[in-house]
Formats: C-alpha cells, structure tokens, sequence
C-alpha cells in the first residue's frame, strides 16, 4: 500500500485519519498511519495541551493539525472574525436573531432539557465545543496554526471549508510543514492548487462533517486529472480496504478518513453516541445546516429533524448557527446522562453514509491492520483477474 506520500511523510501506510481525540491521533500515528488532530473545539491553549500530549505519546511519529478557515462566513468583508477572540464573539453574537433563540429553548423544553445552573462550568467531556466556536473563522485558525507550527513533529497542516490564506501556507512552508485542504469540487480544487497547497483532499459527499453534494466516485478522478500532478487523497465513505483500493484505483495517492475513527476504543466519543452510531444504517448519516449553517453530514437526530420543521425560522449563516446553539449542546450533553431521559433522543454527532458498517469498537492498530489485509486481498484478486486473462488470451 506504499505510495510517494509514505516516504513524503515517513509512514508507513497512506492512511490519514481525522480525529478531535488525541489519543485516536497518537494511536493511528504509532500504527505507521497520519493522524490528524481536528483543532476547531480547542482553545489555542487547550491545543498546546493536546498537542503536547501527543509529543509525548508518539515517539518520533509525525501527525497533522487540521484548522477551519472558511473563504466565506457573515460579516468576513468587514473584518470581523479576523481576531478570533472574545470581541468578536460579543459582535457576532449580536448579529443572532432573537427568533432563533426562542426556537432553540422550543426544542429543548420539549425535550425537557433544563437551564444551566447558575456559575456552571464548561465540562470538556460534554458537547458544546468551544463555547463561542471562533475555531471557525479565520481568526480562530491562524491561533491554531501558530500552535501548530510549534510542534516539530507537525508534518501537516490541513485546512476544511477552502485554500488557507496564501501567507499562512508560507508559513507553514517555511516550517518545512504540507499543506493539505479539503474540498467537494474541481473548481475548489484548482483554486487550492492556485493557493500553493500540496495536498487536495477530495471528500464525497458520502464524508460525515462538512460535505458538498458530488459522490466520491465521480468526484476523486475528475479532482485527479484537473490537479495532476499535485497529489490527491481520496475521502468520503472510506472504511474499509476495499474502499480504499477503489480509491487509489481512481488514482488516489492514499485515503483521508474521519467516521470510521469515531467508534474506535481510543475515541472519546460517549458510549451513548456510539451505540447509537452502532446501531444507525447509511441512511441515518444526513446532510443538515443544523449545526454550523453549512451542509454538514450529521447522525439523524431529533435536533435535526426539529431543524427541518414548518415552523423553524430556519439556519443561521457560519459562524452564527453554531454559537446560536453551543450552549443548548453542553444542555443537551448534560441533560442526556440521566437514564431514559428525553433528551437523549436530540444526541448525536457528525458522522458520514459509512456508518452502517460501524458495528462494534475495535482498537484504531486494528482497524488499521483490517484496512491493510483486505486491500491486499482485494488488489490480489484484480491481479488474478489480469492473470486469467492472460493465460485465455
Ligand atoms: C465527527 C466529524 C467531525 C469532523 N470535523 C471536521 C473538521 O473539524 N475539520 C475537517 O477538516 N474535517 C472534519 N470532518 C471531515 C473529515 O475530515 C473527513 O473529511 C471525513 O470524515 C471523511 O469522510 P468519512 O467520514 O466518510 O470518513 C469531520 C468528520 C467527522 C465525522
């Protein structure tokens, strides 16, 4: 499974997996895959803890720090976002229309959800993120590639939601660090390439998160042949080895892959979300603006469902819909522990259409050998078929 990417990276196998968990991360890169750690619910100096830890866990294994620097979220042309700090979040939060609100509190009495306690404080383990999410602006990015780069065994940056700035892939250059983005269309694609990205990650809209609407199949050989020879990771509905020799088949230099990583023994992932993601087919995964005001690919919940309703006043724009709901998230979160409790019905999580085949945790070393030996057996099997061909012809 050795392509240029291994030795680019010094990994064994191009297996790149996106995780929020450090310990996923850590895991995946010790068993001579890329794990990527997804920056956007740290703070920069919750980042610098994780980061560290991983340092610490990993030996002399590189890994990657992926950011969200949207090209485009509300009130970007007149600066705001630019800082990624608390002023910011006091502006943006002006700009959230008080019929959202009032939505928000319908849905969580319905569930019987309670208010917070007075002077509670933020759990890490409980949905929410970082409170204010600024993670998704460009200032919140920029925070977090500074820490980033701090990192010596940072090998990768990697940028969701369009290029990063021209000045941070510089930076990041100059760090002797790849640039990676993600993106769901060809014009996205050569506009990165355009930007002095290294990597594209082309992701199907099968991807759990952020996704647009091409499927994988289509989408990886047409991002291919427009960006060649800048290399491609194939993304979206990759859990298996078989999926992946499909995508190097379309000419993938390796896989990117998020889901499959959400049910692995390391993830931190609450063992409610992860019976429910045990137990949830293709079609549970569906596109929503529930969470970040973008399509984003999340486990079919309540919460979404309650968001496609007649008399929901609808989604905000990035970052509005997320900080609109952060709070009503660590409710939920807290609400959900109680046994039998209403409000278990609104949990979930993004997650993508692989879902189905996510059945039982396993260790990440595990699903890593899993990918390795059935893509073997798979590529041998296409072998075999040349090889009849050749002993009829
Ligand atoms: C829970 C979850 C959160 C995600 N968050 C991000 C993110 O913050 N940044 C990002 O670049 N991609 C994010 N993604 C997308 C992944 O990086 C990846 O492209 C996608 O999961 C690949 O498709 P798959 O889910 O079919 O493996 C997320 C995916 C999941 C499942």
């Amino acid at each position: 499974m050795r392509t240029d990417l291994c030795d680019l990276f010094g990994i064994d196998v191009p297996i790149f997996a996106f995780s929020h968990c450090r310990d996923v991360v850590a895991a995946v890169s010790n068993a001579g895959g890329l794990g990527v750690l997804g920056a956007l619910a740290f703070s920069p100096e919750q980042l610098e803890i994780e980061c560290a830890w991983i340092d610490e866990n990993t030996g002399d294994k590189p890994y990657g720090v992926d950011t969200v620097m949207p090209m485009g979220h509300i009130g970007k042309e007149t600066g705001l976002g630019k800082k990624g700090g608390k002023e910011d979040a006091i502006e943006f939060k002006k700009l959230i229309p008080p019929e959202v609100t009032a939505w928000i509190e319908t849905v969580l009495e319905e569930y019987e959800v309670p208010r917070l306690e007075e002077g509670y404080e933020r759990d890490p383990s409980v949905g929410g993120g970082n409170a204010g999410l600024l993670g998704w602006t460009e200032g919140g990015g920029r925070n977090h590639v500074e820490v980033a780069l701090h990192h010596e065994r940072v090998k990768l940056l990697v940028n969701a939601l369009g290029p990063p700035p021209r000045d941070i892939i510089e930076l990041a250059h100059q760090h002797g660090v790849k640039v990676a983005a993600l993106t769901g269309t060809v014009d996205h694609a050569l506009r990165q390439k355009e930007q002095g990205v290294d990597i594209i990650v082309a992701q199907g809209t099968e991807a759990g998160g952020h996704t647009g609407d091409i499927g994988s199949m289509v989408l990886l050989p047409d991002i291919v042949d427009a960006v060649s020879p800048t290399p491609v990771l194939g993304a979206g509905g990759i859990a298996s080895g078989r999926q992946a020799a499909a995508a190097m088949a379309l000419g993938a230099q390796g896989i990117w892959t998020g889901s499959v990583w959400l049910g692995v023994r390391e993830s931190d992932v609450s063992p409610l979300v992860k019976d429910k993601l045990f137990h949830a087919g293709p079609r549970d995964a569906v596109r929503s603006r529930s969470l970040s005001g973008k399509p984003a690919r999340l486990l079919r919940t309540a919460w979404t469902e309650a968001w496609e309703r007649e008399e929901c006043p609808g989604t905000l724009p990035m970052p509005l819909q997320y900080m609109a709901c952060a709070e009503a998230q660590t409710r939920i979160g807290l609400a959900a522990r109680k046994e039998g409790a209403k409000a278990r019905e609104l949990l979930g999580m993004p997650v993508g259409q692989v879902v189905g085949r996510m059945t039982e945790e396993r260790s990440s070393a595990e699903v890593i050998y899993e990918f390795i030996d059935e893509f073997v057996e798979c590529v041998a099997k296409l072998q075999g078929m040349l090889d009849a061909a050749e002993t009829s012809s």
